[in-house]
């Protein structure tokens, strides 16, 4: 059960990285170009919104559920504070890309609201591309934070 979500989050990131730079390149390319929001680019900021959703949702089964890293930390929060690897997964990553899906969320929603085409994709371009970076620096690479496999079997 933990390997299955651990492997199924693990694989997501990637999908949602890609939908982040389409959703973030589409919006920029639409305010630049001046040309009229289509359905289909309501469509690419829909399916990024609902691939942090599901991203969330795993998260989620992990931490209050399968992981035995979050058990080890909460069964000793703050011993756990001065290990590293404890830290961020039971503090700091939840914190950081559950902030990183909010801001996306809240993005979306403003450029929904926005009037003019130009409106809509310049707030969804700087909304997005705020999340993506705080998204970004919060998944485990192990350059500034936990070591994980990029590709998990
Ligand atoms: C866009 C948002 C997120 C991304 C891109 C992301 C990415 C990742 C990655 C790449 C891993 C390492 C998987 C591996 O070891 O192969 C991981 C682990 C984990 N994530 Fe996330 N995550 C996100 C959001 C969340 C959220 C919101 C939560 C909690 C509610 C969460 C909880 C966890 C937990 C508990 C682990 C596993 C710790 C362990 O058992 O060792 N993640 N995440």
């Amino acid at each position: 059960m933990y390997n299955f979500f651990l492997i199924s989050h693990s694989w997501l990131r990637w999908v949602v990285l890609i939908m982040a730079v389409y959703a973030i390149y589409k919006n920029y390319e639409g305010f630049t170009s001046g040309r009229k929001w289509l359905v289909s680019d309501k469509k690419v900021n829909t399916f990024f919104i609902a691939s942090l959703h599901l991203q969330l949702l795993l998260g989620l089964i992990l931490y209050f559920g399968v992981s035995p890293t979050v058990q080890t930390f909460m069964a000793d929060v703050k011993g756990s504070m001065k290990v590293a690897e404890l830290r961020f997964f039971g503090m700091e990553h939840f914190v950081g890309t559950v902030l990183g899906i909010v801001i996306a969320q809240v993005g979306s929603i403003r450029a929904k609201k926005q009037i003019s085409d130009a409106g809509k994709f310049r707030t969804a371009f700087f909304w997005f591309l705020i999340a993506t970076l705080v998204i970004l620096i919060m998944i485990p690479f192990g350059i500034w934070n936990a070591d994980r496999p990029m590709f998990r079997f």
